[in-house]
């Protein structure tokens, strides 16, 4: 029997490589360049799986131009890239990596929203532009995080790991969802179901960890950013188009708000002007989930998705049910 084969569209981890490599001939596209769709199908021919990054998209052209691959192991948790109906009507699986990011994504929304709190994307700018003359009692004042309350829109495992970490800066902890969360999690998570009013009147922190969907994309847009405090601050882990970027930027210059952190932008890797303008915004280059262990347990889970599926069976984190196979 041939081996199957796998194309990898960009670099992941090694940890996958060689996890794949165990089971399929692998070709990755190690000049870590993004792949347009008529090049990922030129390399991905006569492969049955093909794992894709976040930058990839994957739609049924795509997939129209592959039709040897039988499986697309997303390299994140989110897949707003791919066009599941797509692949699930073209017998097709979609496979994603949740729950191994969880922990160090909430860690680094905590990172943000004190960095943002107090200035310290500024403050080491200050220091680095050699602008540091001397201690002021007036210099780089940020707003305090203890006792505050933590609005969290979106309580699926990153907003509720978010919560959990709130416990030790004693925080008054809401949330809202599309669903009111069950009562031993929210007495776990010490977390309060609120209406999304409440959530933005009431939110010195308002954390965004909804998917990107039709229904999240602007989730925040000039009247719920003129609904906030101006005293409050908005921080962004998920994706970029839950926030309607330029109300964003007139929020953060006018003081509607008092600022925001940011890892996800609306059309990556662009940032806007406005918002590189804007010294009261921390900016990142989307590294939720970049920690070495991490992306070396995403980069896992993807090749097992393949592997499993070559083995007939189902892809653990599949996300998708094709409705037959491809022929
Ligand atoms: C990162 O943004 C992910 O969805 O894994």
């Amino acid at each position: 029997m041939p081996r199957p084969k796998a194309f990898v569209t960009r670099v992941i981890p090694e940890a996958g490589i060689e996890r794949l490599a165990g089971v399929f001939d692998v070709d990755v596209n190690r000049d870590d360049r993004q792949l347009g769709a008529a090049e990922i199908a030129q390399r991905a021919q006569g492969c049955q799986a093909l794992v894709t990054l976040l930058t990839d998209r994957v739609d049924g052209n795509l997939l129209d131009l592959c039709p040897d691959v039988r499986i697309v192991a997303n390299v994140a948790v989110g897949y707003d890239n791919v066009d599941v109906a797509a692949a699930t009507a073209r017998g097709v699986w979609i496979a994603n990596t949740p729950g191994v990011l969880t922990e160090t994504t909430a860690d680094l929304a905590w990172a943000l929203l004190m960095a943002t709190a107090r200035r310290l994307g500024e403050a080491e700018r200050c220091v680095r532009a050699g602008k540091y003359h001397g201690w002021g009692i007036l210099m780089l004042l940020g707003g305090d995080v203890h006792g505050k309350t933590l609005g969290l829109a979106g309580f699926g495992r990153i907003g509720q790991a978010v919560a959990k970490r709130a416990r030790g800066f004693e925080m008054r902890v809401l949330y809202t969802d599309q669903q009111r969360a069950p009562e031993a999690l929210e007495r776990e998570t010490n977390a309060t179901f609120v209406d999304k009013a409440t959530l933005l009147a009431e939110s010195d922190f308002l954390s965004l960890h909804v998917p990107l969907l039709p229904q999240t994309r602007h989730w925040l847009g000039e009247s719920e950013l003129r609904a906030m405090k101006p005293t409050a601050y908005v921080i962004n882990t998920s994706r970029g188009p839950v926030i309607d970027e330029a109300a964003l930027a007139a929020a953060l210059r006018s003081g509607w708000i008092a600022g925001a952190g940011l890892d996800v932008f609306e059309r990556e890797p662009e940032v806007q002007p406005e918002l590189l303008a804007c010294e009261n915004a921390v900016l990142l280059p989307h590294i939720g989930s970049a920690s070495i262990e991490t992306r070396d347990r995403m980069a896992t889970i993807a090749a097992d998705n393949c592997i499993a599926f070559v083995r007939g069976e189902r892809p653990p984190t599949a996300v998708n049910e094709p409705v037959r196979a491809r022929a």
